[in-house]
């Protein structure tokens, strides 16, 4: 190891007040340790005082900024073995902690120690000789020795699949700032990440250290909200409050590292024509230049790219948790209306919007579900209906096993393990058949009724434009011509083309027609398909769907000018009729890549819905399916799984 000194080089300083002449508010400092950066925040986390005994002289000598760890004694002697067992649990539990953080030691005890420097560890400290003036928990830490100030070290990370809009740090006043600091080289915006050393957590805090990662829709108090739209980001101040959705992950201890770019007002854009305000985020699967779907892009991509993130927070009115987490290959959900409150979050339609969160694990899944969907019950015991709606899945799934190799071979031998998993064989069913013999529009219109695809062909695409014109467009354009003596924002082309169809409705009598159809398919969908609840496992049934097959979706392709979303199909089922649906991945599939002109992969995930207000359920059955080997967590990077 290098000396002290030199290990440690500053590359940028905030500042500090000098005068009350001019003020410096400090921001914070990057600091290199080993090659790796770490940012330092601006507020130290205590002190000690060092007085003029012979610590305080070798300290000193050490260098003005050294780096420690502070280590738990347990009011127990520390000697050479505990500092070694604490070192391999550091290295294995903290990626933020390195063994470049043991210049110094600090034993967090006041009992005593038989440590001595040596083997690069320069100084050491301990509550009995240097009390602190506040408790602290153990990890990595800087100490200014100049002042005996005692800073937290974040480790930076690059966004390399330029998934998010800033960094985000704790500003200390309950809310956050963008990030000042950047890795030097690196070409994109850069993220700290606590230590998670310095948290453990509890029943009170299961999300304690948690790093979340929000999309850019939501508001959080002292950043900017953009909704993927520069004219809307510059427009207006940062916001005063934090939204209750996200203040509820906050308060279960999560940390909020960044904010994720969202396709332009949560509609749906495809890379990279669509997106002309902000480059769409890279899906790192297969051969990195795959769509990551929308409009949660960032936060799905991020979730798929960076060991160092545990979450990402995204929406769902139409599909945008879902195609991300089917493109990226991860966990994701779009829970049941209403699961969270959406105050302060940008609409599309406040009928359907929902907020999800990503996954790479179905058990650490479970533990944000759990959290976040407060007001639903658990259920430990599962549904013993399998649905295998027929005309959802290919024909070839039907008329004979399906070919060896192929989305349908690896949907059927998923579906057969839950089968064995839930001792219960599938039912098919026909939504077609069923809706002909038991819609509730067979008496008022004809026998049969009109077909799903009539009833529901506009519904989501009337909602969601007739409602964002009113709550989101229409005071945003105003609010924009006023600011800059009358001229007009800047629209991407998918949403303009969506508000222009909604321009030509009239809400008076659309608005309530699509009220209607919606509920009407609501009620047969959760009465008549899922057969409404059940007291020992919330929903009679579960409905299985294919979400992503592995199929290619090139960013470097031209594709049509956007429309407005019509049309009916599986991905819209949750959305009328109110249910979760949550994306689970089951493998990946060969490609031959136009790209890397080598064979990649690309992944295959199936969709679960099941009754409304039924999610932590389906939280608990992923993380039974997962304790049994059927589900299995996901790994970053090009291939899901090892
Ligand atoms: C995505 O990020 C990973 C690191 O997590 C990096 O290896 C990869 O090159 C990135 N992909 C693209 C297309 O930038
Ligand atoms: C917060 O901002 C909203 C509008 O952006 C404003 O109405 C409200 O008064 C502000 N609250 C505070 C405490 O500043
Ligand atoms: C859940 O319950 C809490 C406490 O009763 C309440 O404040 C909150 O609004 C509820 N959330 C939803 C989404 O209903
Ligand atoms: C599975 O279900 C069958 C009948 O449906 C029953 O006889 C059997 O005991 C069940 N097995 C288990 C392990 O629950
Ligand atoms: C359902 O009814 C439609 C007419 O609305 C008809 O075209 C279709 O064949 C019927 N489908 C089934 C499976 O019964
Ligand atoms: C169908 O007719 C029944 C009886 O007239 C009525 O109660 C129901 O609301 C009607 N349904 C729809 C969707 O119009
Ligand atoms: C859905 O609505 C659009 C716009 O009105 C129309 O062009 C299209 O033909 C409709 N499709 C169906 C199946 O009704
Ligand atoms: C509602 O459903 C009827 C068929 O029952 C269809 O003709 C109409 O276009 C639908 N309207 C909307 C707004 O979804
Ligand atoms: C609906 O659920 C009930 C139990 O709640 C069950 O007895 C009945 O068989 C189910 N019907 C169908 C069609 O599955
Ligand atoms: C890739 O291309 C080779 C050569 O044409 C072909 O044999 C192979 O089946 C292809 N693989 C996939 C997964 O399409």
């Amino acid at each position: 190891m290098q000396l002290l000194g030199t290990v440690l080089a500053i590359i940028a300083f905030g500042g500090t007040t000098i005068a009350n002449a001019f003020q410096v508010s400090p921001s914070g400092m990057t600091v290199v340790l080993d090659g790796i950066s770490y940012f330092v925040p601006p507020t130290p986390v205590a002190s000690f005082s060092l007085g003029h005994s012979s610590q305080a002289s070798s300290l000193k000598s050490a260098g003005t900024l050294v780096p420690f760890t502070f280590v738990n004694a347990n009011g127990r002697s520390f000697g050479v073995s505990d500092l070694d067992s604490a070192i391999s649990k550091n290295g294995a539990a903290d990626d933020v902690w390195s063994k470049g953080f043991l210049s110094g030691v600090y034993i967090l005890s006041s009992a005593s120690h038989s440590l001595k420097p040596g083997s690069g560890v320069e100084v050491i400290l301990s509550s009995k000789d240097t009390p602190l003036s506040k408790a602290i928990p153990p990890g990595p830490y800087v100490v200014d020795t100049s002042s005996g100030s005692i800073f937290e070290a974040w480790r930076l990370y690059s966004d390399e699949n330029q998934s998010f809009l800033y960094g985000t740090i704790p500003d200390g006043k309950g809310g956050f700032t963008e990030l000042s600091a950047n890795i030097e080289g690196a070409a994109t915006v850069s993220v700290a990440v606590p230590s998670r050393l310095y948290f453990t957590p509890s029943a009170q805090k299961p999300l304690a250290g948690a790093r979340i990662a929000i999309k850019d829709i939501f508001d959080i108090k002292g950043l900017r909200t953009g909704c993927g739209n520069r004219a809307f980001f510059q427009l207006y101040p940062p916001k005063n409050a934090t939204c209750p959705a996200v203040q509820r992950l906050i308060d279960g201890g999560a940390v909020i590292v960044a904010k994720a770019k969202a396709s332009q007002f949560a509609n749906g854009e495809s890379a990279t024509d669509d997106w002309v305000d902000y480059h769409a985020p890279y899906n790192p699967r297969g051969d990195g230049y795959q769509d990551g779907s929308s409009s949660s892009t960032g936060s799905g991509t991020s979730i798929a790219a960076y060991p160092w993130l545990d979450y990402a927070v995204g929406s769902d009115t139409g599909g945008s948790m879902r195609g991300p987490a089917g493109a990226n290959g991860v966990f994701g959900n779009r829970p049941s209306h209403g699961a969270v409150p959406l105050d302060d979050v940008m609409p599309l339609s406040p009928e359907l919007d929902t907020a999800g969160i990503f996954s790479r694990d179905a058990k650490s899944w479970k533990v944000a579900g759990d959290w976040w969907y407060q007001n639903f019950t658990q259920f430990n015991k599962f549904p013993k209906t399998i649905l295998f709606p027929t005309d959802e899945w290919g024909s070839s799934f039907l008329t004979h096993p399906p070919r060896a190799g192929s989305a349908d071979a690896m949907f059927n031998a998923f579906i057969q393990k839950l089968e064995g998993f839930l001792n219960t064989t599938r039912t098919e069913i026909s939504l077609t058949t069923l809706w002909n013999a038991s819609s509730p529009l067979i008496a008022n219109v004809s026998s049969p009724p009109p077909p799903l695809r009539t009833v529901l062909n506009t519904t989501y695409a009337d909602l969601i434009t007739l409602d964002q014109i009113a709550l989101v467009a229409d005071p945003f354009i105003a609010d924009f011509k006023a600011a800059h003596a009358g001229q007009s924002p800047f629209i991407d082309p998918a949403p303009l083309a969506r508000w222009d169809y909604g321009r030509t409705l009239d809400p008076a009598t659309r608005k309530p027609e699509a009220i209607t159809n919606k509920t009407v398919f609501m009620n047969w969908f959760q009465d008549v398909v899922l057969n409404g609840t059940n007291e020992e496992t919330c929903s009679n049934a579960i409905f299985l769907y294919p979400q992503s097959s592995g199929g290619t979706f090139y960013r470097n392709e031209y594709i049509s000018p956007p429309s407005a979303p019509f049309g009916f199909g599986s991905s819209r089922i949750a959305v009328h009729a109110e249910v979760p649906d949550m994306v689970v991945p089951v493998g990946e599939l060969p490609y031959n890549s136009t790209i890397s002109l080598t064979t990649e992969t690309l992944p295959v995930t199936i969709s679960f819905i099941a009754q409304k207000n039924c999610d932590l359920m389906l939280f608990s059955l992923f993380a039974a399916l997962q304790d049994a080997g059927i589900v299995n967590p996901v790994i970053t990077g090009q291939k899901m799984f090892t």
